[in-house]
């Protein structure tokens, strides 16, 4: 059985006390902290920026994946890069025809790779380039805000992926995971969780992260 990575979604978080709350997430067993970057753009809410990735980082012992839900990746790389982000994952959908320069820019800077898709984008849209990124990024919700019903047929293209992968990279799954919808992405195959509402809604975080594995 491979490892599950959990990230849980400070999306869903007490924005005025970031630095207990990624604490908590540490000390809850947390592999990752997920953070969330809207634009207003790519997705209708606002979020995270650059600045506050590098304040994160100075308070994190555990790696940063970076979800960017914004138009024209390319020119904030660097930025998030240089915040200190450990995962940046870009959106399939906002890097037109950049792909795989926006894949060998973050690279660059040695971060890992993700690639995302939403909940209308097909796998096969993706299979040109899983093989060159470190991760795929499975939406099971519409992009912008938390707190939504996992779409369970989206589930289904974990599957699609793992049989066209030649190599062992992650496949994480975001939107509407609690311990059910959870199992249903392991089984499929997913090795990595990302949870927002469910963790923050739940009495007992610790408890709450390892019922997702
Ligand atoms: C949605 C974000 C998710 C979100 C997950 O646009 O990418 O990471 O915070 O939240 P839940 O687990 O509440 O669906
Ligand atoms: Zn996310």
């Amino acid at each position: 059985m491979s490892k599950i990575y959990i990230s849980p979604s400070i999306l869903s978080s007490d924005f005025a006390n970031l630095e207990n709350e990624i604490k908590k997430l540490e000390n809850c067993g947390a592999d990752w902290v997920h953070v969330d970057v809207m634009d207003g753009h790519f997705v209708p809410n606002i979020t995270i920026g650059a600045p506050v990735v590098k304040a994160l980082k100075r308070v994190s012992s555990i790696p940063l994946d970076v979800h960017l839900m914004i138009e024209n990746p390319e020119k904030y790389i660097k930025d998030f890069a240089l915040a200190g982000a450990d995962i940046i994952t870009f959106h399939y959908e906002a890097a037109k025809n950049k792909i795989v320069e926006i894949i060998d820019l973050i690279r660059s800077y040695n971060v890992k790779v993700g690639i995302s898709i939403k909940p209308n984008t097909k796998s096969e849209e993706i299979f040109p380039y899983i093989d060159i990124v470190d991760m795929v990024l499975i939406m099971t919700v519409e992009p912008g805000f938390g707190g939504q019903k996992f779409m369970e047929n989206c589930a289904l293209k974990i599957k699609e992926i793992k049989s066209q992968l030649n190599k062992n990279i992650i496949i994480q799954v975001d939107g509407g995971i609690n311990k059910d919808t959870a199992k249903i992405c392991r089984d499929y195959g997913a090795t990595s969780l990302v949870a927002g509402n469910y963790l923050y809604t739940s009495s007992n975080m610790k408890e709450a992260i390892a019922s997702l594995r």
